[in-house]
């Protein structure tokens, strides 16, 4: 098909005008442990599994970034925190990075001489159970475990007095590798292994735990020091270079830059400033929509780009502004502008499982979802009880449900404002671009994640390939193999339930 067609048919769709002819099957199994789901994220960060949790207040923040890296996907941590305050955010990427590791670099250390009152404390503030004792020239003089602490007095005694010390530990010269570190914890059947330098000095840590929840999922996204990968979500105004800059040194290993209109001059600036400090930093820039958008941003030199404007489920832009690009259009007018030179993140408009498929199709790289996530333990924020009517009754049942708000509605921007110091005319004249909606509460992410990752399999078996990156080329290179445009009525049969 040309380019032209194919721009045309395109134009002025979404997910739902589309179905997708099946093609002779070549795989014996579908699920994701047989099928390869491999993408890129940006242009220098590759998952295992093509999906992305959304930077919103009510869907990413730590405990979600870790399941869907643990996963194969990766979080993107939202900014909606107060103006000014970074560190909440800052903390969030701290705890995903200390969340599992191949080596603890920096494990938490301890005195001999300090008290065990003291060790209870950096126990519990630091949710460790091991503490490495070091000396005043950090060489290594033993271990102190929660176990060590039972039943001793804690005023009386100090870590020296219940610790292991050095000369019953076992530990490990220069850096192990993982199977290496694996096989010492195996022979001497300890838990940590402490690495230490030529002259005793304590250069990390290996915990057992680390490595078992490693060999468990081979899939995860882990950096190079096997912690689990973190994007982070920056503004392009404000103390935005000063947020990159804590974010990065806290160890995010995307920064982000999001607004709602990335084609713009705000934008722009924004790239070059960034580029400016921070040099070949791994750099993410959206949302656009158009052509002419992602050239900007790739002649800007950004790593990957996000895609979307206005299909976002908790988004009331194109109502308030008519503006706007049907994402499958979207989708593809911005993958023939960057041609492959950076990854493409399909942003929005995800309602059901079958439309993943879709978006990686027609555009994406990876897809990014917030409503599809929404309600799960993972999301941030409370679980309120409402009376639900039970239909055909007139009987109120209590439902458990969680908040799900576009990052532009105006509750989340009452709530990232200091409303106390704001002017009542200052709220009332935000133009408000999103929407607040209650979704039931509904367990953990994880269940709906590995669904999703069985309903892509199936996909990439109906589309006769066996990997997400073949289906992706062939369909790429023979669309019109592939895509059915549907009618009102085949739309209604295929749909409607
Ligand atoms: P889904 O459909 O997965 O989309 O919920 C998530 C994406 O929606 C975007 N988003 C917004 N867009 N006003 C908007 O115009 C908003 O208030 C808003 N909040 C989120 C965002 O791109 C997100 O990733």
């Amino acid at each position: 098909m040309t380019r032209e067609r194919w721009l045309d048919l395109v134009r002025g769709t979404t997910f739902d005008d589309f179905l997708l002819a099946p093609q002779y099957s070549v795989v014996e199994r579908r699920d994701p442990a047989s099928i390869d789901l491999s993408c890129r994220f940006s242009e220098h960060v590759t998952l295992a599994r093509p999906l992305v949790s959304a930077n919103m207040d009510t869907v990413t923040r730590a405990a979600m970034a870790i399941a869907v890296a643990e996963q194969g996907g990766i979080g993107v941590i939202d900014r909606g925190f107060r103006a000014g305050e970074i560190a909440p955010q800052v903390r969030e990427v701290d705890i995903v990075k200390r969340r599992q590791h191949g080596v603890i670099s920096d494990p938490y250390t301890i005195a001999p001489g300090a008290s065990l009152a003291r060790a209870r404390d950096q126990m519990r503030a630091t949710g460790v159970g091991t503490l490495v004792v070091v000396d005043g020239q950090r060489r290594l003089a033993g271990l102190l475990t929660n176990r060590d602490l039972r039943f001793a007095d804690d005023t009386a005694d100090t870590v020296a007095s219940r610790m292991t010390p050095r000369d019953r530990l076992v530990v490990h010269r220069g850096l192990p590798t993982p199977a290496v570190a694996a096989g010492t914890m195996r022979t001497h059947k300890i838990k940590k292994l402490p690495l230490v330098d030529a002259g005793d000095v304590l250069t990390g840590l290996v915990t057992a735990r680390d490595l078992l929840a490693q060999q468990a999922r081979p899939f995860a996204t882990r950096d190079d020091r096997g912690r689990l990968r973190v994007a982070a979500a920056i503004g392009a105004t404000g103390d935005f270079l000063e947020r990159a800059a804590e974010l990065i040194a806290a160890g995010a290993d995307v920064i982000v830059i999001d607004i709602a209109h990335g084609h713009s001059v705000v934008m722009g600036r924004a790239i070059d400033a960034f580029r400016h400090r921070f040099g070949d930093v791994e750099l993410v820039a959206g949302n656009v929509a158009t052509a002419e958008g992602t050239r900007f941003l790739l002649d800007r030199g950004v790593n990957g780009i996000k895609v979307g404007i206005g299909p976002g489920g908790g988004c009331t832009t194109r109502l308030n502004t008519s503006f706007g690009v049907p994402q499958v259009q979207a989708l593809v007018e911005c993958r023939l502008a960057a041609d492959g030179r950076v990854p493409l993140i399909a942003d929005g408009g995800v309602k059901r499982d079958g439309a993943l498929a879709l978006a990686l199709l027609f555009g994406g790289d990876t897809v990014m979802l917030g409503s599809a996530l929404a309600g799960t333990t993972e999301t941030p924020g409370d679980v309120v009880q409402k009376a639900v009517v039970v239909p055909g009754s007139t009987r109120t049942v209590q439902v458990p449900f969680k908040v799900f708000r576009g990052m532009a509605s105006l509750q989340a921007i009452v709530d990232r404002l200091d409303v106390e110091d704001a002017e009542v005319a200052d709220v009332e004249a935000l133009g408000a671009e999103g929407m607040e909606v209650s979704v039931p509460a509904r367990g953990s992410v994880t269940p709906v994640i590995r669904e999703m990752l069985k309903h892509l399999c199936s996909a990439i078996s109906y589309g006769g390939a066996d990997s997400l990156a073949s289906l992706q080329r062939e369909f790429r290179a023979a669309p019109e193999r592939y895509v059915i445009r549907l009618t009102s009525p085949a739309r209604d049969e295929s749909f409607d339930r």
